[in-house]
């Protein structure tokens, strides 16, 4: 048993400690917009935040993330409105099948809270994610958009 506080509910989940915090989040709480891709923290198809940070759930045990504050792309946009990033991605189509860009916006959401305006390189060094459909062009723009607004 684990007590995990997910977009700002805390939830009893009933998983061995050692579970990848990833599984909990999709499993127990039913929260299926964090995807699984690789579960050896390559893809980045699971990222979640930490307390602010950029995580790769899939390596994450869930007794690691116990008292923390976790975000899922479900707890991303406040209210009605979407996070900046969503937004830029909605504006410059980014999305091809879907399945990498949960990770790939809560990554570049964590990213943009560290350097609010990120240059290419920044953006090369610290968005590593995946995406088999080749949007990363679109992905920088969307980066370079979501930095203006
Ligand atoms: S599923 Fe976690 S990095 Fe690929
Ligand atoms: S949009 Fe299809 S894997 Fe990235």
């Amino acid at each position: 048993m684990a007590r995990l506080t997910i977009n700002g509910k805390t939830t009893e989940v009933n998983v061995n400690p050692s579970t990848p915090l990833l599984w909990a989040i999709r499993e127990q709480v039913g929260l299926t917009g964090t995807k699984y891709g690789c579960g050896v923290a390559q893809c980045g198809a699971c990222t979640v935040h930490i307390d602010g940070k950029a995580v790769r759930s899939c390596i994450m045990p869930v007794a690691a993330a116990e008292g923390k504050q976790i975000t899922t792309i479900e707890g991303l946009a406040s209210g009605g409105t979407l996070h900046k990033v969503q937004q830029a991605w909605v504006d410059n189509e980014v999305p091809q099948c879907g399945y990498c860009q949960a990770g790939m916006i809560m990554a570049v959401a964590a990213l943009l809270k560290d350097k609010p305006k990120p240059t290419d390189a920044d953006i090369d060094g610290t968005i590593t994610n995946i995406c088999r459909c080749g949007t990363f062009q679109q992905v920088r723009e969307a980066i370079h958009a979501a930095a203006k607004a």
